[in-house]
């Protein structure tokens, strides 16, 4: 899947820096066409001259070509890549990335490149561990950067435990895996739900929820990304897809979102509703501005319609649906209760107790439950990267 792709691998210094020579070998002989960006700190620990000869491409460090006066182009650099891998990332230039700093030539490829960017940490346990980095490589995640993971070993510094970067073929393996992905589900037709609903009250009042809708983008973003055909049905939220090829459907109310979803659903191979749905809505709508009076105000409610319930009894031979379930006690049994319920086929329990799970924040932390009742739990993540766990489980449901 590397074959012709054309690659630019920005090497940082690290220590790291030197498994780069074999990298650059693994990605030529996977057919890739590799042109090397090294920062300066780079060319400490490996020799330009050495990523030149095994990339049959010249090694770029600087801005400026200082015996013709020439530049090097990092527009047209970015424009050419098919993938970006920055490989070691260091602590600085994650935090560069991650700020739009652009003092090197490869700081201006990674602002210039549009296309895929991956990042394979490397530096020493703590500086991994440091909130300045972990705050950093969440953002890189929510700007649609993919990170290798680090590996967990020795240290250079002999220190042991994350921040390993993870070896040349696990990089080349996460790379083919992942352009694979692109293909996964082409010709796949997914239901997304997001956001919360708002039940008017009066012309100028509702009731609502503190969802922000990242969750939900996120898992359409990533289904766009392995080729999906995505419908995101979406309540009022101030997020915007990264994907261009996904269809925003504007709703309000949780009547408003089932009828959205029904005109879809028999139509998909997949649902997932990630939205939070308002259970009860005012009974009445005012038509006026309701106006202050003497003593309390009761507004009477009625139950909204359970989407996820409708569309399970609505399944289809083959098709696959998944719920969330938010809760803040008997999580498990409540979850399980949910899955049944509702007729899904795995649904996604993130607790409130677990702190940085939730609604409003940047991260979640979920465990998978099926069918057989099979639970996986994650540790806590970006968003995105729970989107992608959630995604791939959806993906491998639907390749069998
Ligand atoms: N859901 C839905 N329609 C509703 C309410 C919920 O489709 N009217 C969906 C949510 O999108 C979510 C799942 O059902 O995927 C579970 O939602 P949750 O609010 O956790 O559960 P409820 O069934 O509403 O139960 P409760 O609020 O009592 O926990």
């Amino acid at each position: 899947m590397l074959k012709d792709k054309n690659i630019v691998l920005g090497v940082c210094g690290s220590i790291a820096a030197y498994k780069s020579a074999l990298l650059v070998r693994l990605l030529v002989k996977a057919g890739a066409n590799v042109k090397v960006v090294m920062t300066t700190d780079a060319t400490h620990f490996i020799t330009p001259l050495t990523l030149s000869t095994l990339s049959k491409n010249p090694t770029l460090v600087d801005y400026f070509k200082a015996d013709t006066g020439e530049w090097n182009n990092h527009v047209e650099l970015g424009l050419w890549a098919d993938m970006l891998i920055i490989a070691p990332a260091t602590a600085n230039t994650l935090a560069k990335m991650a700020n739009g700093l652009c003092d090197n030539l490869l700081s201006a490829v990674y602002l210039s490149a549009k296309c895929p960017v991956y990042f394979a940490p490397a530096m020493d346990l703590d500086m991994w561990l440091h909130p300045a980095t972990r705050q950093n490589v969440s953002r890189l995640q929510s700007f649609g950067n993919i990170m290798i993971p680090p590996g967990n070993g020795e240290l250079a510094s002999g220190l042991h435990g994350e921040g390993r970067m993870a070896e040349p073929e696990e990089i080349v393996a996460f790379l083919e895996a992942e352009s694979k992905k692109k293909f996964l589900l082409t010709g796949h037709k997914i239901l997304v739900t997001a956001g919360p609903t708002y039940e008017a009250i009066d012309p100028v009042r509702f009731i609502g929820n503190h969802s922000s809708g990242k969750m939900g983008f996120a898992i359409a973003d990533v289904l766009a990304s392995m080729g999906a055909d995505v419908t995101l049905v979406t309540g009022p939220t101030a997020q915007t897809s990264k994907q261009q090829n996904i269809k925003r459907v504007n709703v309000t109310s949780a009547a408003q979102m089932l009828e959205a979803c029904l005109s879809v659903y028999s139509d998909v191979k997949a649902c997932i509703m990630s939205a939070a749905v308002a259970d009860y809505t005012p009974a009445d709508v005012a038509t006026q501005k309701i106006k202050k009076q003497d003593g309390g105000l009761t507004i009477e409610l009625k139950k909204t319609t359970d989407i996820l319930k409708t569309l399970g009894e609505a399944k289809g031979a083959g098709q696959i649906l998944v719920g969330f379930a938010l809760e803040t006690n008997d999580e498990e049994m409540n979850a399980i209760t949910k899955l049944q319920k509702k007729n899904l086929d795995f649904i996604v329990l993130n607790s409130l107790n677990d702190a940085g799970a939730g609604f409003a924040g940047d991260t979640n932390k979920i465990t998978i439950i099926d069918r057989e009742l099979k639970q996986t739990s994650f540790e806590l993540k970006t968003k995105e990267a729970v989107a992608r766990d959630i995604c791939d489980k959806v993906a491998q449901m639907i390749n069998g």
